[in-house]
């Protein structure tokens, strides 16, 4: 099959915000213990962080990273989780029905967090607790010194302040598996609230007020209007949460569901338009994306794990279709720049992670880390217009489904071009040609492929490189156009100068 774009640097989308590329650490499974924080392994240093975890991470460089949860914050007291170690209490966890050590807390992962060269989006808990917790915890964090809860934190040990900027208001407060769910109009009015509180303290502060926990929520869409007509003055972004999975077993379906995040990025982007003009208001809200990635096992496993201390839950094997899937997403990101500002890939390490440890030995890279990689070395700049011509299939749930799903990035600063590109088509390669007109000469600096007969591959401890890109692209660069033969069912980075 042939496909061909444009990629002209004239027809600007929009500048890509860093936090694009953030991810998610939640208080779930061995997130936090055994993932980052394991005292006692061969690689932890003397916070018990484990080094080669903040090696893969930096290796990300993961712009910002939400915490503590998820469904963990709306149980969270935050005050178990500062002070002296030795006089933490050991507490029941009711999200996940495990037992919480607090041995990490928010001192320790701001910590972490510095060491892996990210900023921290923190999340106050709006199920069990509410404005007074919330803006006691702006002040342990964010105030430099003089008042009871900074200077608890001075003496804890930490002089400065961590000045921490962006906050999510809660955690999908709409699902009924939330500690404390709520009707749209009662998490407004908190939320509302909060936020005026938590600005009070810090004026600085974004907020992110909870849209749905996903499209499929029978109140989606009522829930972000009702929030957002509550919320308006006082928040800046809304959040969308979305997981895909191809339990199903159709993998032509399966690629095409990045196509269900373009329609939940604009249905969303609409609401917010919607009460923008109905408050006939000048601001404009942006979106969140603060939970996305493909999540395969089902339902929770609380009766297996009930109340031990960080079981292994969710720890997702991703193959290669998975990485296919991941790259059609992070490219319909890319594609909505101009609106979704800030997302996070859920989560990190060992929950549905594209890092995976075990606990006392080695660590090792899953398909999903390299697209995810591949996006944040080299998809900073201004995202360009995809212009594109394909042809189209039809799948189970979508009807006109290009097979090739690509977009363009222009650093200016590096003077490099990205072009990021999916072939969906499962048994044909794709002659791809790409119209540079407005660069003038250019050179393919290096064209990344990840591809692989089995789609079902997947990297194990016994096999961590089993599905790796290679940079045995074919991209040329010739009279102002590149031309390519992408493999089937092929993720690509093509990199230009
Ligand atoms: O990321 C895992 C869980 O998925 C989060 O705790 C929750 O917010 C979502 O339902």
């Amino acid at each position: 099959i042939k496909a061909s774009m444009i990629a002209d640097k004239d027809f600007k989308l929009a500048e890509v915000d860093p936090r694009l590329y953030g991810s998610f650490i939640e208080h779930l499974g061995r997130a936090v213990y055994g993932g980052i924080y394991e005292p006692g392994h061969a690689t932890a240093d003397e916070n018990g962080f484990r080094q080669d975890v903040l090696n893969a991470v930096r290796a990300l460089n993961v712009p910002i990273i939400r915490y503590p949860g998820g469904n963990f914050v709306s149980g969270y007291n935050w005050e178990d989780g500062v002070g002296p170690k030795a006089e933490r209490k050991q507490t029941l966890e009711l999200a996940w029905w495990t037992t919480e050590t607090n041995h990490v807390g928010t001192n320790e992962f701001a910590e972490w967090a510095r060491l892996a060269g990210s900023e921290v989006m923190m999340a106050v808990n709006l199920g069990t607790r509410g404005i007074d917790a919330a803006r006691n915890l702006v002040e342990y964090c964010n105030h430099p010194s003089g008042s009871y809860w900074s200077d608890l934190r001075i003496s804890h040990g930490v002089k400065a302040p961590h000045q921490f900027k962006t906050w999510c208001l809660g955690n999908e407060m709409d699902g009924p598996w939330q500690i404390g769910a709520k009707t749209a109009v009662e998490y407004g009015r908190l939320a509302n609230e909060t936020a005026k509180a938590m600005r009070w303290v810090d004026p600085s502060l974004e907020l992110v007020a909870c849209g749905s926990s996903g499209s499929s929520m029978s109140t989606f869409a009522e829930w972000e209007a009702t929030v957002l007509d509550l919320t308006y003055d006082n928040v800046d972004f809304l959040s969308l949460h979305t997981y895909y999975n191809n339990n199903d077993g159709d993998t032509a379906n399966f690629l095409a569901k990045s196509l269900d995040l373009d329609q939940f990025i604009g249905s969303v982007a609409a609401i917010c338009d919607y009460i923008k003009a109905k408050k006939k208001s000048k601001k404009k809200i942006n979106l969140s994306l603060d939970e996305w990635n493909v999540w395969k096992s089902q339902g929770s496993s609380r009766m297996e794990t009930h109340w031990q201390i960080a079981p292994p839950e969710f720890e997702d094997v991703y193959n290669m279709e998975d990485a296919l899937a991941v790259g059609c997403c992070l490219i319909s990101l890319l594609k909505h720049a101009d609106r979704v500002k800030m997302a996070c890939i859920a989560q990190l390490i060992n929950t549905i992670a594209p890092i995976t440890t075990e606990n006392g030995g080695p660590l090792w890279l899953q398909t999903t880390y390299y697209p995810y990689m591949h996006a944040s070395l080299y998809g900073r700049g201004t995202v360009l217009h995809p212009l594109i011509t394909s042809p189209k299939y039809d799948s189970r749930d979508f009807t006109d489904v290009p097979y090739l799903e690509a977009v363009s990035v222009y650093n200016e600063e590096l003077g490099e071009i990205t072009v990021f590109a999916v072939n969906r088509h499962l048994s044909e390669g794709m002659e791809l040609s790409v119209d540079l007109r407005s660069f003038g000469q250019t050179e393919v600096v290096q064209h990344i492929v990840m591809d692989h007969e089995d789609l079902q591959a997947a990297n194990t401890k016994q096999h961590p490189g089993n599905v790796l890109p290679h940079d045995r692209g074919t991209a040329v660069a010739e009279d102002g156009r590149i031309t390519a033969l992408l493999s089937k069912a092929s993720w690509n980075v093509i990199r230009l100068r």
